[in-house]
Parts: structure tokens; sequence; C-alpha cells
């Protein structure tokens, strides 16, 4: 699968958000070497501090399937009427869960944080540098 249909996968998963409290949908989309996609998009609730991010989901329910290696590359969107255009970023927490499965297979993935006119391609190791990971509890 190519940049632009893993980002095409990822903008169509940010139409299932359920972000009626920030109306910031998000959508994020994992790519694997075995050629599997799995999306996922932000998912709030009336609590607001229990929603999830769109990577989050997305990595929860890669894992839920079994996939445990071979994460190559994540597209992540934003809303195109939101903020500055620039290109939106992983939160820090999601850089984390992130870099748990990445690390199960070893992979630096290529994040593509997408923008309203550029595409960041950036890899976890930049996003997450000096990370904790599942190699420090052997
Ligand atoms: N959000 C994500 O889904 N991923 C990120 O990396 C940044 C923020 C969501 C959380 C919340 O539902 C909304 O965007 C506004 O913060």
């Amino acid at each position: 699968m190519s940049e632009t249909e893993l980002i095409e996968a990822a903008k169509l998963a940010a139409q299932s958000s359920y972000s009626p409290y920030s109306n910031y949908p998000v959508g994020a989309a994992l790519l694997f070497a075995d050629g599997s996609v799995v999306t996922g998009t932000n998912v709030e609730n009336a609590s607001y501090g229990l929603g999830l991010c769109a990577e989050t989901v997305a990595v929860a329910k890669a894992m839920a399937d079994g996939l445990r290696s071979g994460l190559t590359a994540v597209a992540v969107t934003g809303p195109s009427d939101r903020g500055d255009g620039a290109p939106i970023t992983p939160c820090g927490r999601c850089r984390q869960v992130l870099n748990e499965l990445a690390a199960l297979g070893g992979t630096d993935p290529v994040i593509y944080c997408v923008g309203e006119n550029q595409v960041n391609e950036v890899q976890l190791s930049q996003l997450l540098p000096h990370a904790f990971g599942p190699a420090h509890l052997d």
C-alpha cells in the first residue's frame, strides 16, 4: 500500500470518530510488513479524561487481532477545519503506545503526520527518543 493509500485509510477511519466533546476527529492507519492495515479513530467519553486517541485505538485493535510485529508505517490525520493547517503529531501517550508494538517487532515505523498542504515524515524514534520499552523489563 502506498503512502497516499495509507493516508486515505486514516481519513476514512476519522469519519467514524466519536468526538462530540472536542469536535476534533482524528484518524490513524497502521501498515504492517505483511500488507495488513489496521485503522483507528478517537473515541471520547462523557467523562472527558477517559477519551481514547486514534493511534491508541488502532494499536489496541491490531494487538487484539494478534498482530505483534512488522509495524512499518503509521498515518495520522486531523480535521481540515481546525488549527493552522500544520501537520498533526501523535500525542505523547500515543508515541509510547506505538513504541510498544514497534519494539515487539524490532521496527522503527515511519509516521506520516498529515497537514493541510504537507505531510511530515518522521521515524517513531525521532518522536520518542530514548524510549522506555519492553526490553527494559527483560
Ligand atoms: N487525539 C488523537 O486521537 N490523537 C492524537 O495524537 C492527538 C489527539 C484526539 C484526542 C481527542 O479526542 C481529540 O483528539 C482532541 O484532543
